[in-house]
């Protein structure tokens, strides 16, 4: 039975904050990804790789099993509302917030259409749905803070954490919709088939969390 085991993650900040806990689970990488333009890196335990993709994408490659394990947002989660992942821990790495803003002063009409532009698409809909408030939501890939700069859109919905983003554009931050971080995905399949890797896996990060 295989016990090979393929980790998802992205560069920046998740890649920063996972490597620490890889270390104490015994799992050091053989290159520096922010170094190589390599996509697989083998790593000094024998039996795992990982993947090198977009944040945005880490769900995606679980689900399907192209990686058995990953690491992502709950805001990327939450936006790829898949059902089909394992989602048994909370790494408690690269904390934000993820709220709606606007321009500072800016007063919602109390009735009718907003408009709002976010990278997060789904989870817009869902806030305002639950809310009961009817908005025009706009996607965008990045830079949602000048959305409201230029007429755009009213608000945006994004991640937050200093606020420093937001002030430095002259924005905001209005309603808090979820606290955020980060959590290892794991592939339904996976689990059954490879479960005594996966579990030691997920034992010792949840020490390293702990620690
Ligand atoms: P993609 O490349 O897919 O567009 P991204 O550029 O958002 O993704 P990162 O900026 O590396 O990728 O962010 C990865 C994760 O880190 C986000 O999904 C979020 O959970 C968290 N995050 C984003 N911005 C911050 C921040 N300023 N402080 C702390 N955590 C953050
Ligand atoms: C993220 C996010 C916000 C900013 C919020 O951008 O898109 O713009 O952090 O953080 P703050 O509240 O501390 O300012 P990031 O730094 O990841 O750059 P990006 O636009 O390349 O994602």
């Amino acid at each position: 039975m295989s016990s090979q085991i393929t980790i998802a993650l992205s560069k920046g900040r998740i890649l920063k904050d996972t490597l620490p806990l890889l270390k104490a689970a015994g799992i050091e990488l053989a290159e520096d990804p922010a170094k190589s333009r390599k996509l697989i890196i083998s790593t000094t335990h024998p039996d795992v790789n990982l993947l090198i993709v977009r944040a945005s994408d880490v769900p995606t490659y679980v689900e399907y099993g192209a990686a058995d394990v990953g690491v992502a947002g709950k805001d990327v989660l939450l936006e790829h509302g898949s059902t089909e992942l394992y989602e048994p821990l909370d790494l408690k790495i690269a904390q934000c917030k993820l709220m709606t803003a606007g321009k500072t002063g800016f007063e919602e009409p109390a009735t009718g259409r907003i408009k709002v532009a976010t990278k997060f698409v789904n989870v817009a809909k869902r806030y305002y749905a639950s809310q009961g408030r009817q908005a025009d939501i706009i996607k965008l890939y990045g830079s949602m803070e000048l959305a409201p700069l230029v007429g755009l859109a009213d608000i945006i919905v994004d991640v937050v954490d200093t606020g420093n983003t937001l002030r430095a554009n002259g924005l905001e931050p209005r309603e808090l919709i979820t606290h955020v971080s980060s959590r290892l995905v794991v592939n339904k399949a996976s689990m059954k088939v490879k479960f005594e890797a996966i579990n030691a896996l997920i034992q010792q990060l949840s020490a390293a969390v702990d620690a």
